[in-house]
């Protein structure tokens, strides 16, 4: 059955837990999507796992609809939620609803995500009187890598703390249908998810988030660069894809690989006649 955004409603009223993971292409999506994952998130995090970036500021709202078109065809019960990128929406409540429609109707999402509180609260307000359903993010949010200095745990003292929580509730009632928090400690993020009725997706922000949400590279060893603590590697594809490689390479270069099996078959007369021609 599809997962909606009335799912993510019933689940945290029902104490259900949410499953969201990334994807940025067709097959990967297919796979999350028929393993039952509720929900699919086209991340900008696509700048630094896919295009190589080193942060998420350079994704464009083309990256974006392109990734986003991909999963969608790949997602039939997931709900997909694409990233509105660096400036998409920082700029004006208008320019943050042409996007969030351009996401949805080029790309195929069900739903957007949009990163800050109060400051985009406007923007959040706008996005769903276009019925467009909005996904809130706080606590460390990647766009504002420079404005930050660093990727850090956000809300360890009491001041960010209490600006966490009323963060939270200012996109709430803007009327965001859940809200992504990332690297908070866990008591607090536990202490806030308790606080609204939407439900909490966190990635980095402990056991008492009504959901959890990875990129899939860093749960299956696929990102070198760096591994973040809040990450499970569920398995190392990482590197069976590079032992798999190598022997690839191995048996190329070693004329092992193709075998028979792998091989189309002709009548071999008809290369004798050409050869008399
Ligand atoms: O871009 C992304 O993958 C995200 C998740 C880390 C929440 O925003
Ligand atoms: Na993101």
């Amino acid at each position: 059955m599809k997962t909606t955004v009335t799912t993510f409603r019933d689940a945290k009223q029902n104490k259900e837990k949410i499953s969201m993971l990334t994807a940025y292409d067709y097959s990967t999506a297919k796979l999350i999507d028929a393993a039952g994952v509720n929900s699919i998130l086209v991340g900008d995090s696509l700048g630094m796992v896919c295009l190589g970036y080193p942060d998420t500021l350079s994704v464009t709202m083309e990256d974006m609809i392109h990734h986003t078109k991909a999963v969608s065809r790949g997602a039939e019960n997931a709900l997909v939620i694409a990233d509105m990128p660096f400036m998409s929406y920082q700029t004006s409540v208008y320019d943050a609803v042409v996007n969030a429609g351009r996401l949805v109707k080029e790309g195929g999402a069900q739903a957007v995500k949009l990163e800050g509180g109060l400051e985009v609260c406007d923007q959040i307000r706008a996005i769903v009187n276009a019925s467009i359903p909005v996904c809130a993010h706080l606590g460390l949010t990647p766009q504002s890598v420079n404005a930050f200095g660093g990727y850090k745990v956000q809300g360890k003292e009491e001041g960010p703390a209490k600006k966490l929580l009323e963060e939270a509730k200012g996109v709430e009632a803007a009327g965001a249908f859940a809200v992504v928090f990332e690297c908070v400690p866990e008591a607090l993020a536990a202490y806030i998810s308790e606080e609204i009725s939407i439900p909490v997706i966190g990635i980095g922000a402990g056991r008492g988030c009504d959901g959890q949400v990875l990129v899939y590279q860093d749960m299956l060893g696929l990102f070198s660069d760096f591994t973040p603590k809040f990450a499970k590697v569920y398995k190392e594809l990482g590197k069976e894809m590079k032992e798999a490689f190598a022997s690839y390479a191995d048996e190329v270069k070693n004329a092992k690989f193709p075998e028979e099996k792998h091989t189309f078959k002709m009548d071999e007369g008809i290369i004798e006649k050409i050869k008399k021609q």
